[in-house]
């Protein structure tokens, strides 16, 4: 769910300071897009060395950045970057300023600036986390809408054991997975995505395909996952693999093997992208053994492979989305609107052979996609991470 997502990730100035630098690890590690701004204190328990390193991003920690030339941070910039602000550790202090509304560090101006949602991770000795004034200032927080994640129970730094302790890293994640999922747009959704060639075999050791990589369709995959949806992709002989275990993947080979695949996955989705480049024609015979040269020619007889997303399209009910693509040459547009209604779809993504930088071989894709409604989007040459974002826009639209 952290995939993509812009973390600004504020740090106070207590001892489990130390553990933020794991946090960002992990925000990381999950695909997160993470900047850093601390307290000048914090920046007494952590370098903010350590934290741009981990980050990739310069930290911040003053409001100016250079007093002679007049260079400063834009606190209100910082507020309006995220998708999340969270605050871990925050200390007493800090709950106490953001409380009545402080703002003499750049960290509660931030704080003060953002529209996004806010959590913070309390961690301070037991006593203090106990004290009356801070359980009222934690509730006030939390009426006026960010989110707590509780201390956990265990040794602290001052030699006493008790709940104060900041939340595991591992914990705060998984609350801000738990979140995203929650109010993710395709939750409860489930959508299949289809990617790379097929190979129709000519005999045992050799067999026609094409130069898809699959790199599209797993994009897309990803990207239905991080919006929620609970994700099958159905992928032909592919070298891209996925480091997200919670999406499912299903190998095939042929195009007769992707139809048995997808018809029998397309009654429980809601969502079918059919992003695969299925071959059209297969030998018609395959040899049982390796064929052996001979001097005349060698001459293949092919016959149609059935068409998936048409077969799809005639079966489809009322609340599946069916998404297809074309690739074209010429009269790129009437071709893809005539494959929309024929083949009875909502979203068809037209990628024209006729622009640079896009098609199979390539990180890169330019696109247009035409909707059931006729509408038209037409967007730049993008990576296909970004182009695949495109596409989920639209289908969430659509949903
Ligand atoms: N497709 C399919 N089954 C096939 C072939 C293609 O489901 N046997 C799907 C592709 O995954 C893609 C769309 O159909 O979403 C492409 O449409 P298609 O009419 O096959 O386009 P082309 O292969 O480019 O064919 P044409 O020669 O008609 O342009």
């Amino acid at each position: 769910m952290l995939h993509g997502k812009k973390i600004l990730l504020g740090v106070t100035g207590g001892i489990a300071a130390y553990k933020s630098a794991f946090l960002v690890r992990l925000l990381k590690k999950a695909g997160a897009d993470v900047r850093v701004v601390m307290t000048p204190s914090a920046t007494e328990f952590i370098t903010p060395l350590t934290l741009a390193t981990l980050s990739e991003n310069a930290v911040t920690s003053d409001f100016t950045e250079d007093k002679d030339a007049g260079v400063w941070n834009n606190h209100v910039e910082y507020g309006l970057w995220p998708d999340l602000m969270l605050v871990a550790p925050t200390t007493a202090n800090s709950i106490g300023h953001m409380v009545s509304g402080e703002s003499n560090n750049f960290l509660l101006t931030v704080f003060l600036s953002a529209r996004c949602p806010v959590f913070i991770a309390p961690a301070m000795d037991l006593d203090m986390y106990l004290h009356a004034a801070v359980r009222s200032n934690l509730e006030t927080l939390s009426e006026r809408g960010v989110h707590i994640i509780d201390a956990e129970h265990g040794e602290l730094a001052s030699g006493l054991v008790g709940q104060g302790r900041m939340a595991e890293p591992e914990h705060i994640v998984d609350a801000l997975n738990a979140f995203f999922l929650a109010n993710a747009p395709l939750r409860g959704k489930k959508a299949v995505v289809t990617a790379g060639p097929t190979y129709e075999a000519i005999d045992p050791v050799r067999f026609i395909g094409n130069h898809s990589s699959g790199k599209m369709g797993f994009e897309l995959a990803k990207k239905l996952r991080a919006n929620g949806a609970d994700v099958t992709v159905i992928a032909g002989p592919s070298n891209v693999s996925l480091a997200d275990k919670s999406i499912r993947r299903i190998d095939v080979v042929s195009a007769e093997d992707m139809l048995n695949a997808c018809t029998a996955a397309f009654a429980d989705a809601d969502i079918f992208v059919m992003s695969a480049a299925v071959a059209d024609y297969r030998p018609k015979h395959i040899a049982q053994k390796k064929i052996k040269k001979k001097d005349d020619e060698l001459i293949i007889e092919l016959e149609r492979t059935t068409d998936i997303l048409k077969t799809l399209g005639d079966s489809k009910k009322e609340h599946q989305l069916l998404v297809g693509f074309a690739l074209e040459t010429d009269n790129e547009l009437d071709n893809a609107k005539g494959k929309l209604k024929r083949k009875n779809l909502d979203l068809i993504v037209l990628n024209s052979l006729n622009n640079e930088g896009a098609g199979f071989a390539f990180d890169t894709n330019q696109v247009t996609l035409i909707d059931r409604n006729d509408n038209i989007s037409n967007f730049e040459l993008k990576s296909k991470t970004d182009v695949a974002a495109d596409v989920v826009e639209k289908i969430i639209a659509l949903c």
